[in-house]
């Protein structure tokens, strides 16, 4: 099964925040649903995102009641505003949002045709992902040698995609070509996502890996157990690669100890209009920071910084893989042409 599916109007997804322990599955039927979802992170990861967008605008145009093409498109508009209003930073949601509204817009059939029209360009969305994240892997997988030692950081595999992953993609598709490599993931605080999905990922798959605390990755690369590093992105700017907090740490360790550091993402994740000022940068609940579970780590009066995501200027990133090949150093000038 995909990450997420469409079936005759009801959208089908795993709840992330229950894994590994259990899979629980999210059936959702309105858009108000996948909104909330995305918002706790049952739903998340950048491509993920988009496609979740996507299906939350089908599912309000398959249950609109709406007879005129003009009051659908408001039902549209309206759903829109919800899902923009879920997290920030990532821009394969607004990206999928505006994808669909535009060409909502420019439909001329009446509001019947519209929504079917509506539900295929959703599942398009997803289709392309599924897609650009086969071609992610096998494009990567040339960077990759037999014998590597990989460090990932977060979830960028098929949990947080509609299908494979993209720098999960890279380490499955090198893998399924005979490489042996092994890959260390990072615990990746707050929310633990390399620690509770990437090792359940890798280990279903059979790919060996080891896991470190985020504190440990200064100490794993002067040890020379590191070789090469991939992550995913949730925007890539014009002059910075914006991706889960603790990338630009690891970044920064890798130059320095001359470490290749890989970014794979689709086009989907790309917004080169922008630079990594203009972005948001979501700020989380603090509590994801006091507390472990249930339990309160700190006094009552700490203050607590929690940004979801960070800033890697381009001079830290050896290439990003798409799906339309490697961008060498040399591409990325172009960012801001
Ligand atoms: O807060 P999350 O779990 O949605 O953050 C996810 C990440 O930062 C991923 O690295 C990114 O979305 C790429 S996923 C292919």
């Amino acid at each position: 099964m995909r990450t997420i599916e469409w079936r005759n109007g009801t959208v089908i997804t795993i709840d992330q925040t229950k894994l590994p322990h259990e899979t629980v599955f999210l059936e959702m039927k309105t858009s108000n649903e996948v909104a909330e979802a995305i918002k706790t992170m049952k739903i998340r990861g950048a491509p993920l995102l988009g496609a979740a967008a996507a299906y939350a605008l089908a599912l309000t145009a398959y249950y609109s009641e709406a007879k005129e093409r003009e009051e659908l498109i408001k039902e549209l508009e309206r759903t829109a505003e919800i899902l923009r209003g879920t997290r920030p930073t990532a821009v394969n949601l607004f990206w999928a949002i505006d994808r669909i509204l535009s060409k909502a817009i420019a439909f001329s059939g009446n509001a019947k045709d519209l929504v079917a029209f509506i539900v295929e360009e959703a599942q398009k969305i997803a289709d392309e992902d599924a897609e650009a994240n086969r071609l992610i892997g096998n494009y990567g997988a040339e960077l990759i040698c037999g014998g590597d030692v990989i460090l990932t950081h977060c979830n960028a595999g098929a949990l947080a995609t509609v299908e494979y992953g993209t720098a999960l993609g890279v380490i499955k598709a090198a893998w399924d070509h005979g490489k042996k490599i092994r890959v260390i993931a990072t615990e990746t605080r707050p929310k633990l996502q390399g620690a509770r999905l990437t090792t359940y990922e890798l280990k279903r798959v059979g790919i060996p890996v080891t896991l470190i605390t985020d504190n440990m990755v200064g100490y794993a690369m002067r040890q020379q157990l590191v070789d090469k590093v991939i992550v995913g992105a949730d925007r890539i700017v014009q002059d910075a690669v914006i991706n889960k907090i603790g990338t630009f740490t690891i970044a920064v360790l890798a130059k320095e100890h001359k470490i290749p550091f890989y970014v794979a993402a689709p086009k989907s994740t790309f917004d080169l209009i922008h630079n990594s000022a203009e972005v948001t940068i979501e700020e989380r609940n603090p509590e994801e920071i006091t507390h472990i579970g249930s339990q309160r780590i700190v006094t009552e009066d700490v203050e607590v910084l929690n940004p979801a995501f960070d800033i890697t200027p381009l001079k830290y990133v050896s290439a990003i893989i798409c799906e339309s090949g490697i961008l060498y150093k040399k591409e990325f000038v172009k960012f801001k042409a």
